[in-house]
This record gives structure tokens, C-alpha cells and sequence, in this order.
């Protein structure tokens, strides 16, 4: 599928061929990763960040935030909690936050590794290449680093950049090369962003080829310069509609990648947001662990983590929202299938024949 395909569906209003193309998806995704759903718990470790991203509402100059750093021993309470709850990995998110020390960092991967059988999923920004390779070697196995738009002018006025840094698309190709898995993913409704730029986006997936995608809906938060703007006529809308047709077609550009249901849709559609994901494409779903004092105050956006759930049935809730819809929930890691194997099988079939 070409750029200029991507763009015509993703400004299809026509309720039938939209139909038409989450059916299309959930297909693929049926084919590519199968019937079952990966959980992955969430832990928020930290809400401080270095960075004064427009879009974000954890950005440094962001006043009356209470910031807060987990303890190793808060980590692991939730770390355990995703064990009771048959999780196969564990995601640590933060802001940048250089107080989150390299050696912390390593040496709570080790103990993760050492007492649980779980996967470890870092996202925790732009961090120092002798860091990232420090924390792979302790047992880190996927890194998550969303490049939030492949415009580099739109990029640059959301994210203003350091004289320094190598960019994400340079960073994402190191941890590769460290043997992380890689995930990535972008905002849908940037103030700014046109259709042509979420095509290239999708198009940028596949080149990548991104082990984990994420695609969720921009939420602009009041906190923040973009909370406020007023988006142009030809830019892409907020809201669930087109970030649920850039996952659909996300999923048909990458069968095989591991992409979740974003929390972002969730908080849109409280009641249908998860479902309606699971069924463009989805087969991940990262239900929050984050011990609940923290959790109202790691606020990227507006409703985030703040709908008052009683944090001890929310898995539970969860897993029967997913069983409800015909998934199972899988066993294991749910680490990402790696795309030379069906390629391979389809080649050693053709031999054989
Ligand atoms: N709306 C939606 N997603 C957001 N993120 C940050 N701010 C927002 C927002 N206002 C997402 C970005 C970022 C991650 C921390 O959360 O994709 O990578």
C-alpha cells in the first residue's frame, strides 16, 4: 500500500468502506499475531522530565505538578503485581529524567530479571547510549521511543531539540543494533500535522520495521502551548475517528508488529475505546500498575490515569472486556515474532514443494 492509498482511506468518511477497512485489519492482525491479547503492566516511574515538549503535560516548565519518584521497593510491589496477575512483561515509563539514575536503573533491572520471569519494557525517553547499553545488558529486552511525527519542521516546534542529540530515528536504529526490540508510534492530531505527513508516518512504520507500534489520538492538555490551538482547516482532527483508521492501517502495513490499544483511546471512549481498538488491529493492551497516589499525577494529557477505578479490579475488568470480545489472553512474554520467520517458512515451504 502506497503513501497516496494510506492518504485516500485515512480521509474516508464513508461508514461502509470504513467498515470495510477495520474488517481489512482485523484480519491481518488475525493472520500476522493470532486470537490472543498481550497484557503488559505499566509502572510510571517517574513524572519529572527535562524536556519542554508544547503537547505534554509532564513538561519541566509545567507549574503546580507535584513530581514524585517511585522507590525501588514501590517498583516492585507493582512488578509483583503483574506476576499474581499472569502478565508477561513489565513497560518502566517516565518522563527524561536524568534523577532516574543509570545505576538505579540497572540494578532494578537485574532484580526484575532475577526474581520474575517477566519481560522488561523501558520508556524513558532520550538517555545516553553507554545507559541504553548498560541497561540491555542487565536483561532490559525492549525499548519504546515514539518519534511523534516524521515532519521534521513540525517536529522540531513540538519537541524543541538539544544542539546535541542524535534524533530519535538515530537512536531507535542504535538500540537495535543493542538487540532491544524496538517500538515507536506517533500522536494523531497534532495541531499542524496534515494527512500527508500521518501517510508518511505509516509508510516511515514499515521501513522501520518497528518490532512495537503505537498509534493513539493527540488529547491536548490545557497545561500546555497546544492545549490551546486552534487547528487548521486541512489538518488531521483530534479525536478517535482518524487515529483509529491510522491503526487499522498500521496494522495492514505491519502484520506482524506488536501494536497496542492505546490509553490515549481509552480516555476518549471510556466505555468502547479499548474494544474498538482490539478490533482495528490491536493485540497488546498495557493495563496501568502505577501504585494509585502516583498515578493521578503522571498526566501527559487531561483523564489520564484519573477516572477513580478501584485499582485492584482494573485488570480483572480488563481481561473480561478482552474474553468478551472472542480474544484469549496470551501466555508468555508476547515477544514480537521477528519478521524474517514467515518470510523464511514461506521459502523453506517453496523449497520443499
Ligand atoms: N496527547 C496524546 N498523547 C500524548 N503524549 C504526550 N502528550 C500527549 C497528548 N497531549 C504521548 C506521546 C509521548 C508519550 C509520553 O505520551 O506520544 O511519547
Amino acid at each position: 500500500m502506497d503513501r497516496s492509498t494510506i492518504c485516500s482511506w485515512l480521509t474516508e468518511r464513508d461508514p461502509a468502506r470504513l467498515q470495510a477497512l477495520w474488517d481489512w485489519a482485523d484480519r491481518v492482525r488475525a493472520s500476522g499475531v493470532g486470537d490472543a491479547v498481550h497484557l503488559r503492566g505499566l509502572i510510571e516511574v517517574s513524572n519529572y522530565c527535562v524536556r519542554d515538549c508544547s503537547y505534554c503535560g509532564l513538561r519541566r516548565p509545567r507549574g503546580g505538578l507535584p513530581r514524585y519518584r517511585l522507590s525501588e521497593e514501590e517498583v516492585m510491589q507493582a512488578v509483583r503485581r503483574a506476576v499474581e496477575w499472569g502478565f508477561g512483561t513489565v513497560v518502566l515509563q517516565s518522563g527524561e529524567d536524568p534523577g532516574l539514575e543509570a545505576g538505579w536503573m540497572r540494578s532494578l533491572v537485574t532484580r526484575i530479571k532475577k526474581e520474575t520471569s517477566l519481560a522488561i519494557t523501558l520508556s524513558l525517553g532520550e538517555r545516553r547510549r553507554d545507559e541504553l547499553a548498560a541497561w540491555r545488558d542487565s536483561g532490559a529486552d525492549r525499548y519504546l521511543l515514539k518519534f511523534e511525527t516524521s515532519n521534521r519542521e513540525l517536529y522540531r516546534r513540538i519537541h524543541p531539540e538539544r544542539a546535541d542529540e542524535p534524533g530519535r530515528l538515530s537512536l531507535l536504529a542504535h538500540l537495535r543494533d543493542l538487540g532491544y526490540e524496538v517500538g515507536s508510534g506517533v500522536m494523531v492530531g497534532i495541531p499542524g500535522q496534515t494527512f500527508d505527513d500521518l501517510s508518511r508516518d505509516i509508510e516511515l512504520f514499515g521501513e522501520l520495521d518497528l518490532d512495537m507500534i503505537s498509534v493513539g489520538p493527540f488529547i491536548p492538555h490545557p497545561a500546555t502551548p497546544l492545549g490551546h490551538e486552534v487547528l487548521s482547516a486541512n489538518g488531521v482532527p483530534g479525536g478517535s475517528e482518524v487515529a483509529l483508521a491510522a491503526m487499522a492501517l498500521t496494522r495492514i502495513k505491519c502484520p506482524r508488529a506488536n501494536i497496542p490499544t492505546t490509553t490515549a483511546l481509552s480516555t476518549l471512549d471510556v466505555g468502547a475505546g479499548l474494544e474498538r481498538g482490539l478490533n482495528v488491529g490491536a493485540n497488546v493492551v498495557m493495563p496501568n500498575l502505577t501504585p494509585p497516589p502516583y498515578r493521578q499525577l503522571y498526566q501527559v494529557y487531561p483523564g489520564k490515569g484519573g477516572n477513580g477505578e478501584d485499582p485492584t479490579t482494573e485488570p480483572r475488568r480488563i481481561i473480561e472486556r478482552i474474553r468478551a470480545l472472542g480474544r484469549c489472553i496470551g501466555d508468555g512474554r508476547g515477544d514480537a515474532p521477528k519478521s524474517w520467520a514467515p518470510a523464511a517458512a514461506a521459502l523453506v515451504a517453496e523449497v520443499r514443494t
